[in-house]
């Protein structure tokens, strides 16, 4: 089938960069991006993008009008395209059967019905979000049931970029995995999504494989990622309690070959729309299986991922003299990750929710999170664990959070500052002027190290870093003895 024109329903961080990309690599043929948000939509029709991703705007403005275009008109899109991606959100169930656990499938559905209601000439649905094993049948299922008697393939192709590199992750990725049905119109199917790829990937980089195994490779990917980080997450608590150094941990270990150097960052804690929900999901058919210890097993990476970001408020609470009642204390960064404007899951609300329940005075700068978003993640957060726990009360949030768009006017008067996002923009700020402004003694908490320790105690600071404490600092953190 000759592909001349590819919709994709989900205008979000994962769609929309994906299409510009295939866009630029595919001039030949239309894409179309739509979504039932309309002011998502027009967002992407001017330059002030929905999705902060470097690189991305000039992408954008290459290909837009050309051959890309943005649209809330769903069934157009449907009709007109011989391939459609399916790319909107699959959260953590929130109600009902599997509730806190299992993905909600709830939009994929509602789609699903929709290109079948929608399409008059045969179809290829790409499965782009990611999704339980064996969804493909269910959407097969759902488009058979509901369609007029066009005949459509459905295949998995999951993403896996990261957010703030997702350009270069498009455009040079590791793998690209496509998965199908054995039969000859399946075979089909999945050569001509490989036909687009293979204009910029090497075709030894397309896999081909079956639908469910494609699928559950991509819960696969995010858990052994997600392991990695609790991996060396749970070691930067050892390093404290022995005065062992995480980040020389982590060097030593990478410099091994068979584990590699990647992902083995000390950090407040993982965060990101994917890897907790994609565990918990794993985690829910396990179960579903009958797999009690496999589910235990990666349920341990979520409960120290909750452990490290627990412990890290914990330690601000400890250290500022167990108490940090109307005390100012600013957070520099609430993005999940540097170089987006994601904050799902950002390690940045958990820390920042439990200090409001100890009731400090937060004041808060990240370059790109809109302030909307920042109380939005407070007054709507969920813990896995306790999902009937309420959050706290919007007037009480807004009492205690202060958002600035400058970072020296979140730290005066501050009797803390904790650096929660990777942002590069931090190592260059004027330290001593920070210094300066704060209450004495000011402490720092550097959940990310990336703040020269050295220098930042010459300027003053009391430090804590992630996995680098020693009895000295200890003690050092500690002015009234321990
Ligand atoms: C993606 C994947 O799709 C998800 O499975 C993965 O785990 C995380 O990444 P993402 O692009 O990050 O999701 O989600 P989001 O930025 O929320 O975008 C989804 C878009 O789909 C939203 O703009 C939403 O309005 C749209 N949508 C949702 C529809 O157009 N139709 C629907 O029925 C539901
Ligand atoms: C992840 C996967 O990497 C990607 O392949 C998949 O498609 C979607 O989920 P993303 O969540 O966008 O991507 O970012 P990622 O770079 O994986 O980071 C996830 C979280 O782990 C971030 O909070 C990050 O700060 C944290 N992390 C990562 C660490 O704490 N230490 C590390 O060494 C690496």
């Amino acid at each position: 089938m000759k592909i001349r024109r590819v919709a994709c329903i989900g205008a979000g961080y994962v769609g929309g960069p994906t299409m510009a990309v295939f866009a630029d690599k595919c001039p030949d043929v239309d894409f179309c991006v739509v979504d039932i948000d309309p002011e998502k939509i027009a967002q992407w029709n001017t330059d002030d993008l929905p999705v902060f991703e470097p690189g991305l705007l000039e992408v954008v403005k290459r290909v837009r009008g050309r051959n890309l275009s943005f649209s809330t008109d769903i069934d157009e899109a449907i009709d007109s395209a011989e391939m459609i991606l399916l790319a909107v959100n699959t959260p953590t169930k929130e109600y009902g059967v599997g509730r806190g656990m299992a993905a909600d499938l709830k939009f994929v559905e509602r789609c699903a019905r929709q290109i079948g209601r929608a399409a008059r000439t045969n179809k290829i649905v790409v499965e782009k979000s990611t999704l339980p094993v064996r969804t493909a049948e269910a959407i097969r299922t759902i488009l058979d049931s509901c369609s007029n008697g066009v005949r459509f393939q459905v295949l998995s192709n999951p993403e896996f970029l990261a957010e703030g590199t997702a350009i270069r992750d498009l455009l040079e990725p590791d793998r690209v995995l496509i998965g199908g049905d054995e039969s000859p119109e399946g075979a089909a199917a999945i050569e001509a999504l490989a036909g687009l790829y293979e204009r910029w990937v090497a075709p030894d980089r397309i896999i081909r494989t079956r639908v469910w195994s494609s699928e559950l490779s991509k819960l696969t990917a995010n858990a052994f990622l997600a392991q990695r980080v609790s991996s060396i997450n749970a070691m930067s608590a050892l390093c404290e309690a022995t005065g062992a150094d995480v980040d020389e941990i982590a060097k030593s270990v990478g410099m091994d070959s068979r584990v590699g150097p990647k992902f083995l960052k000390a950090s407040v804690g993982f965060g990101g729309s994917c890897f907790q929900k994609d565990i918990l999901n794993l985690i829910y058919l396990c179960r579903h299986y009958g797999l009690e210890e496999v589910a235990r097993y990666w349920e341990q990476v979520i409960r120290l991922n909750d452990y490290q970001k627990r412990r890290f408020s914990k330690k601000v609470v400890q250290t500022l003299f167990n108490t940090v009642s109307d005390k100012k204390i600013a957070v520099f960064g609430w993005a999940f990750k540097k170089d987006t404007n994601d904050s799902r899951e950002s390690a940045a609300i958990y820390i920042a929710d439990d200090l409001l329940r100890d009731q400090a005075a937060l004041q808060v700068y990240d370059p790109r999170v809109s302030p909307k978003r920042i109380v939005h993640d407070l007054v709507s957060v969920k813990r896995w664990d306790d999902w009937d726990r309420p959050a706290l009360p919007e007037d009480e949030i807004r009492s205690r959070l202060t958002i600035h768009d400058d970072p020296y006017a979140a730290v005066k008067d501050a009797h803390a500052v904790l650096v929660l996002t990777e942002w590069d923009e931090f190592t260059g700020y004027d330290w001593k002027r920070i210094h300066d402004t704060m209450q004495k003694p000011a402490f720092l908490f550097d959940g990310r190290n990336i703040l020269g320790r050295k220098a930042m105690e010459d300027i003053g600071f009391c430090v804590y870093q992630v996995g680098k404490g020693t009895p000295d600092d200890a003690a050092s953190l500690e002015p009234w003895g321990r």
